[in-house]
This record gives structure tokens, sequence and C-alpha cells, in this order.
């Protein structure tokens, strides 16, 4: 049911109890032997703590999401939010709320950096003053409490900035009319790409962005767990070592700081790193495809808890071959690459969203699961989850119930897998291009 709240403090008590194994294996499929993935775990791994926290720095889209005269409209927690730039090109996060009489700004303009209202017109300047109150009220009606009225009509806002083409805002849960007010704790700095152990002038990047209709923190547990990879993605990612049928084992080292959780995989039987996955709180993780200096690809996903059941994720792929922008066009690369993420983030869609039910009806009871010696990086996960959500309670700043509106829920959904018009739109293209690509040399041939 839409908009109904299901995060509890407890929610994640059936992970409390769970053994994990030093060393265990575990068949992906009990009628294949040969499909086996082994994992052996370092019970020398130190017990640090990451720190506590769901609040804080999120990237929560791409600049290239961004149009010039168009509030961008996303939310956070359910609390409904617009990023635009302003007329000193300064990107702003404000609550979408105009502070008159209450409406969204979305289908409201930005004309010449300001903010306008599609109720009734008021103009929003750079720090979130009304610049044009002649519009929306008349000296004569306010009277003597003009100037009162004036000093309260401002918006409230996010502090809001752009490293690397990301778009990042420092979410509290409580925007402020003034930016000076919000206290930073966590240096965004620390979010660079180019501080990940890898030289991001050496790569290209492709970025899809998508959606699930599911629980925020489900798909963050899926992206920290490379068991499934084999058996949900082994027929579509196109690695030799990923695959239903191979037998790849590995040995496994957790890294516990207090800013990310390392987990790297190593062969058994051959030298050097299978993956490495970190995960930073509270919405990044990044997979390296080898050891990070040395990785072909490398992935940076980032996770943005829009509304209950509903999320949203930035993915950058990060590699180091076809960097030749006339041969990746040439050879539809953007578009194959696309395909094959769109085709990978489905395969996970309805595990996600049928776990995400289970879980909010009490079926995944901690006698109901038992968490395995490979779902250590994911227990860890979950032990940072359970003690940040309790601290922080994001999903009760803003809870909502069955009885409110979904308007918000209802325009979220704009990419793949929730909504797949993108995910058509490319496979109809790279049809048309892949045609026109064999059409024109036959063409030619039969000219000549
Ligand atoms: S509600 Fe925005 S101008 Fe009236
Ligand atoms: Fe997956």
């Amino acid at each position: 049911m839409q908009g109904k709240i299901v995060m509890k403090d407890d929610r994640l008590a059936q992970f409390n109890k769970v053994s994990i194994g030093k060393e265990t294996s575990l068949n992906s499929n009990t009628s294949d032997r040969n499909n086996k993935l082994t994992i052996d775990n370092n019970p020398k791994e130190p017990s640090n703590q990451l720190k506590k926290g769901l609040l804080g720095w999120y990237a929560v889209c791409s600049k290239s999401e961004i149009k010039k005269d168009e509030p961008y409209s996303f939310t956070m927690y359910n609390e409904p939010l617009i990023i635009y730039i302003d007329k000193n090109q300064n990107l702003r996060c404000v609550k979408d709320l105009c502070p008159h009489r209450g409406a969204s700004f979305i289908g409201g303009e930005v004309k010449e950096g300001n903010l306008i209202c599609p109720y009734h017109g008021a103009q929003f300047g750079s720090n979130g003053e009304c610049t044009n109150l002649s519009r929306i009220t008349c000296n004569h009606i306010v009277d003597d409490n003009y100037n009162n009225y004036a000093s309260k009509i401002h918006l409230y806002q996010y502090v809001c900035k752009e490293i690397s083409d990301y778009i990042y805002i420092y979410y509290t849960g409580k925007a402020k009319t003034n930016l000076n007010d919000f206290e930073i704790k966590d240096p965004l700095e620390r979010r660079f790409p180019d501080k990940y152990g890898f030289n991001i002038e050496d790569y290209a990047y492709e970025e899809v962005i998508v959606d699930f209709k599911c629980d925020w923190a489900r798909i963050i547990e899926n992206h920290l767990d490379i068991l499934h990879l084999f058996w949900v993605h082994g027929d579509t990612i196109p690695d030799n070592d990923v695959n239903r049928k191979v037998i790849t084992s590995f040995n496994q080292q957790i890294k516990r700081g207090k800013d990310e959780i390392e987990s790297i995989y190593k062969y058994k039987d051959k030298r050097g790193e299978f993956i490495r996955i970190k995960f930073l709180p509270p919405g990044r993780i990044i997979i390296y495809k080898g050891e990070p200096e040395k990785s072909r690809y490398i992935q940076i996903l980032d996770h943005i808890p829009l509304s209950n059941n509903q999320a949203r994720v930035i993915v950058r792929h990060y590699r180091k071959f076809m960097k030749n922008k006339l041969l990746t066009n040439i050879f539809l690369f953007k578009k194959l690459q696309h395909r094959v993420f769109y085709k990978v983030f489905a395969e996970d869609y309805m595990i996600l969203r049928t776990q995400t039910y289970n879980n909010q009806m009490g079926f995944i009871e901690k006698d109901n699961v038992k968490l395995l010696g490979e779902d250590k990086m994911v227990q860890y996960y979950w032990d940072w989850f359970k003690s940040s959500n309790i601290e922080d309670k994001p999903w009760e700043l803003y809870p909502t119930d069955s009885d409110t509106n979904t308007v918000h829920q209802d325009i979220a959904m704009k990419y793949p897998p929730a909504n797949n018009k993108l995910q058509k739109q490319n496979s109809k293209s790279l049809a048309i291009n892949i045609a026109l690509r064999l059409l024109v040399p036959i063409g030619i041939i039969l000219i000549l």
C-alpha cells in the first residue's frame, strides 16, 4: 500500500542473533554440485564500528538532470524537494513548498535564476527571499503588518553542492531559511571520486539512473551481496567469472573502519582480487573489479531514499577500455551498456519487491532467515542501519499513512525498472542504429 509507514525501530531484529561461521560454502543450486561459491572469512578482522548516521550528505542526482529553466523535483524520506540553478549559477535545493499558500513548484519555472511559483507567480531570489511581493499581496490589505509578512515569506533550503557532476545535499530533515544555520559535521570532500584509490583521469564513464518501488535499505543490501551475482545476473554480466555454471572460490577479507566497510574477495586458485566492495554510509557503494589502482572497471552506486517503498540509484560505470568517443559512438557502446544495466536491475526487481513485502509483513523473522558466513558484509551493514535508524529516525520525520495523498510517489518513478519508458526507447534506438549500420554499407555496395 502506498504511503504506509513501515519502518520500525525493531525492523532488523531478525538479524540480531544470527550466527556467522568462520568458513562456509554455498551452493547456489543444490541440484548442481558444480555450481558452488566458496568463501573463507578472515577471523582476525578488526571490530571497528561505522559511525552512525542516516542523515548527512547524499548524492541525489547527476548534474545532467538539471535543466536550466525548470525545477528538478524529487523527495527525500517523504519530504518533497526541488533543485534549481539560481542567477549566480549556484545550485539551490529547496523544500517544494511555496511559503505563500503552500503550493508545489512542480510546473513552475526558473526565469533568470529566479524560482517562480505556478500558483500566483511569487518569485524567489538566490537567498530564498520573495522578490515580487506586490504580485501576491496589496499593501492596503496587509496594511501595517506588511513588513512582518514580507520577512516570513521565505524558502526553506538545504545545503547543495556539485562535485564531479554529482549533486549532493546535506540532508537533515529540517530545511532552514538561512543556509549558514546548518552545522556540517562531515566534510563533503571525502566523497570526491578521486579519493577512492583510482585515478579518475584514466577512466571514462557511463551513467544510468534506476528507480525501484521497494525499500531503499534492501537495494543497498543487494548491492553489497556478491553471492547473487552468479545466480541472478550470471547470464547477463559479460564476465567469464560471473557465471551460473562456473566453480569460483574466494577468500574474503573484511575491513571495518569508522567511515567505510570494505569487503575484498580474492581468488583462491589464482592470484589477485576478484572484486572489492566498499560501503560508505549513508548511501554510497563502490565496486572495484580487482584492486582499486588496477581495476578495469569501477562502479559507484548512490542510493536515494525517495519515499516509503520508493528509491532511486545513480549508477556510474567507470572503465579503462573503450575510452575513444568516436569508437564508442560507432559501436553504440553507450546504448549497449544501458541495455545491460537495465537488464541487470530488472533481474533484481521482483526479488527486491517481494523481499520488501516479506520484511514489512514480519515474515523475515530471525528464526526464518539464517545468514551465512558470506553474508558478513550484509550483517555489518544491517548492524549499522539498525543503530543509525534508532538514532536518526529519518522515516519518522515526515511519516505518511494510508490516507496520505500519493502525488509525489505517483510522479517519482521516472526510470527503469519501475518505469520502463527509457528502456524501451533505448532498445528501439539501438535496433534502428544497428539496422542503419548494416544497411548503409549494403546500400553503398549496391550503388557501386
Ligand atoms: S502559493 Fe505560491 S504564489 Fe501563492
Ligand atoms: Fe543485483
